[in-house]
């Protein structure tokens, strides 16, 4: 089942911005259309990585909103191990979701509990290899469900095929539970590839080094949203 065109989110990840003017980046692909800002939280342990954190949300915070002032939402994707004091510090950073892989923390519904209790929506993410086992258990208290098509840490790598079976096996999840539930896809979308991924279930494509790699921010993003179903 594919989803209304009016329902597709494109969320820029900020991995591949330029980090030494960041806001300037954030405000230039919201101009060019960008419905969320991805924003990835890299703890040197949990990935073999290392990025930015509550602090840098805090700054971008004033910048994440369009040109007539209406806010875009910071989509905080935790790399992290383990989660909640960091989960915390970015509600209070201004996150308005925050998705965490369960294999990342202890107690998942706690957690769950933990960023839901800020007013901030909660995502849980699965890695590739990782199965959806504990949906069964939390997809009633869920907002989000971030796929990962590449494993998670760097930016620029190329899409794995077996997602698109997990992104249809999601979308069948969801739509069974009766919830509104965002499916997310993160990791080696394109132009070319973006409608596959929207025929599998997805509503919504993180998309950092296809948008930041270009010099037309908009010409991506608009390229992006005609190849959507
Ligand atoms: C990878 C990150 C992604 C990354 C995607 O660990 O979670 O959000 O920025 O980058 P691209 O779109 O370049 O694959
Ligand atoms: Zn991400």
């Amino acid at each position: 089942m594919t989803r209304a065109t009016s329902t597709f989110r494109i969320a820029p990840s900020i991995l591949s911005a330029d980090f030494a003017r960041l806001g300037e980046e954030v405000q230039t692909v919201i101009a060019a259309g960008a419905d969320w800002i991805h924003f990835d939280v890299m703890d040197n342990h949990y990935v073999p990585n290392l990025t930015f954190g509550p602090m840098v949300c805090q700054a971008l915070k004033p910048h994440a909103k369009t040109a007539s002032g209406q806010a875009v939402p910071i989509d905080v994707h935790l790399m992290v191990s383990p989660v909640d004091a960091l989960a915390s510090a970015f509600a209070q950073a201004g996150a308005d979701l925050i998705s965490f892989h369960p294999d990342a923390c202890d107690h998942v519904h706690r957690s769950i509990q933990a960023i839901k209790s800020h007013g901030v929506k909660a995502g849980l993410v699965f890695n590739p290899a990782e199965p959806l086992d504990v949906l069964e258990w939390t997809i009633d208290d869920i907002d989000l469900i971030l796929i990962m098509s590449v494993n998670p840490g760097f930016g620029g790598q190329s899409f794995i095929d077996s997602a698109l079976r997990k992104i249809e096996k999601v979308r069948k999840l969801i739509d069974a539970s009766g919830r509104d539930v965002r499916l997310e896809v993160d990791g080696g979308i394109k132009v070319d590839n973006i409608r596959r991924v929207a025929e599998a279930g997805a509503d919504t494509f993180v998309a950092g080094s296809a948008i930041f790699g270009k010099p037309d921010y908009k010409a991506v993003i608009d390229q992006m949203r005609s190849a959507l179903p």
